[in-house]
């Protein structure tokens, strides 16, 4: 019998294709993730899973897939999944690492120079017609080359970020759980070993850590107090890391200069949240990984990990490879 697979969401045509060979599939072609209860009577059938990261699954869900084998998330992060949970009951996690590093790190960069340059503001001002004249005030903003930039979670993606920055002349910091002397050696980045250093001595501040419960609202009012008045956050990872009311008070009290972030607590962010008045903050919807290219390499991956979780193998990607094989 041909295994059943659900997939949470329309993915690049040529990893359908490969799931197809080996399973029937199902998919939810809508826009929007599908709701909790289409998930739970969806999944009851299936021996995978490929999910997104705005997909909880969590026990619940599991108990609704008493045959789930495989949760391939289509995502390098994965705390939408409960993977403890998974691993206990012998079910295979798999994620996408590796393939959108860069692009993450690209729009990392993006992100820095557009709040560092007033670039979306500055589109914004001359589409309402306030482009009079060349000002010798107007619209000034902060230099990036041979600034200061601190990264904290110098993994993957944080290392591209630092690679990019040193093409700027910029001196680097980063604050990691795991020093790393050959970068140290090779990149030239500086290591501190607490953030309140970090934070304090940087121009701009970018995250690259997980979210997890140790990480939760790692940058709140008392580390905005840390930071100079003319520095500027950069968070492209997942937007609990920082309490965004904190964050508003400091870009609104000018405790800090200004934010790129791809991602927010709520995801959308809603319309009546205050950060969408302030002008010196930038804000995209989680696009980081958002190529062309670079999606279907996740997708690719995801079929992937998803196909050998459903033979009993592990999945060339995987988060718990202690789940026993068949
Ligand atoms: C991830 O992969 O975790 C990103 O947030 C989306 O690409």
């Amino acid at each position: 019998m041909k295994h059943r697979v659900y997939m949470t969401r329309l993915i690049a045509g040529p990893a359908i294709s490969l799931i197809e060979q080996v399973a029937d599939v199902r998919i939810w072609e809508g826009e929007l993730p599908p709701s909790r209860e289409v998930l739970l009577t969806e999944v009851r059938e299936v021996d995978g899973l490929l999910s997104l990261l705005t997909d909880k699954v969590d026990a619940g869900l599991m108990d609704a897939a008493p045959r789930l084998k495989v949760i391939s998330n289509l995502a390098v992060g994965y705390d939408n999944v409960d993977v403890a949970e998974a691993t206990r009951r012998g079910i295979v996690v798999g994620n996408t690492p590796g393939v959108l590093t860069e692009t993450t790190a690209d729009l990392a960069f993006a992100l820095l120079l557009s709040a560092a340059r007033r670039t979306v503001e500055g589109d914004r001002w001359t589409r309402e017609g306030k482009w009079k004249t060349w000002g010798p005030m107007t619209l000034l903003g902060y230099d990036v080359h041979h600034a200061t930039l601190g990264i904290v979670g110098l993994g993957r993606i944080g290392l591209e970020v630092a690679r990019r920055a040193k093409g700027f002349d910029m001196r680097v910091l980063y604050y990691s759980r795991t020093r790393r002397p050959a970068e140290e050696q090779h990149t030239g980045l500086e290591w501190r070993g607490d953030l309140p250093s970090l934070l304090a001595e940087s121009d701009f501040v970018s995250l690259h850590a997980p979210y997890s419960a140790q990480t939760h609202h790692m940058m709140g009012g008392a580390e905005f107090e840390l930071m100079k008045a003319s520095a500027i956050l950069i968070n492209t990872s997942r937007g609990s890391l920082v309490d965004q009311k904190a964050l508003y008070e400091a870009l609104r009290e000018g405790k800090i200069a200004g934010a790129g972030i791809d991602v927010t607590e709520v995801e959308p962010i809603p319309l009546d949240d205050p950060l969408l008045n302030l002008n010196n903050v930038v804000i995209t919807p989680h696009i980081g990984s958002a190529s062309h290219s670079t999606r279907t390499k996740m997708a690719m991956m995801a079929a992937e990990n998803l196909i050998a979780g459903l033979q009993g193998r592990l999945p060339p990607n995987c988060i718990n490879p202690q789940v026993p094989k068949e």
